[in-house]
């Protein structure tokens, strides 16, 4: 039987990209009639639009490894925000290098640690690019969309059998070791790969442009995370701190 009869059973990664606007624009009318400020959690139907749009080209792309799907991924988040889908690519890197030379983990552990920082922010896709790009701060209800990002990946990644088990890392890129991050995870409950990505983040964050603020030196971005007092544990500062002696960036 050729696929070619069946046309509609085949999703090209050049439709998902075709289809793409048509969603964001879906989903932007959602934020503005479905999201309640204030009220816990997510708008159902915004998770009902991300399933009916990413489900087919699931099961389409079943055959593709998890770096073609994060390719896929990051060229739509690419469309929504290049800045952020630049800051994946970096916060990946510098993740990726930092629990390297820490030698705690094997290759399987650093492959997660890689994709968790590349994907990390793949939510920011189906966040308003008007809240993505604010210059003059963001309202109440504006912050409360963006804070749900982490959802929207794992909502994202949680369909595509490749990245599910990314997926669950990401959900707790904004947690913090004081217990006093977005879902006030206790620090014994966190996989100690997920600081790697947050000291990552949180440092390409103070290191690159972003609309609201110029770029920190290495050297300054690395005293406001010390000063940050209970973001990260005090090994992983060390681990960030060693490595950027090493390249001479501090
Ligand atoms: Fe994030
Ligand atoms: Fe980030």
């Amino acid at each position: 039987m050729s696929l070619e009869k069946f046309p509609h059973f085949v999703h090209s990664k050049q439709q998902i990209i075709n289809e793409f606007p048509e969603f964001i624009d879906k989903i932007c009318q959602l934020w503005k009639t479905e999201f309640i400020p204030g009220k816990k959690g997510y708008p159902k139907k915004i998770k009902e639009e991300i399933e009916s749009f990413f489900k087919p080209f699931a099961k389409s792309f079943s055959h593709l490894t998890i770096e073609q799907i994060s390719q896929i991924l990051i060229n739509l988040l690419t469309l929504n925000s290049p800045e952020y889908a630049q800051h994946c690519q970096r916060t990946a890197n510098l993740a990726y290098q930092l629990a390297l030379n820490s030698g705690m983990f094997d290759s399987e552990d650093l492959t997660d640690i890689y994709y968790t920082g590349l994907l990390h922010d793949i939510g920011k896709m189906i966040i308003p690019r008007k809240i993505l790009e604010s210059k003059n701060g963001l309202s109440i209800e504006e912050k409360d969309i963006l804070r749900l990002h982490t959802i929207m990946s794992f909502l994202i990644l949680n369909i595509f059998p490749q990245t599910k088990r990314v997926a669950k890392l990401i959900l707790f890129h904004h947690e913090r070791e004081d217990g006093n991050g977005q879902f006030k995870v206790e620090k014994t409950n966190i996989d100690p790969k997920i600081w790697f990505i947050i000291i990552a983040d949180y440092f390409d964050a103070m290191s690159s442009q972003r609309p609201y603020k110029k770029p920190l030196t290495a050297e300054k971005s690395l005293e406001e995370i010390i000063k940050d007092n209970g973001a990260v544990p005090k090994s992983t500062l060390n681990h960030m701190e060693f490595f950027l002696k090493k390249r001479n960036l501090i």
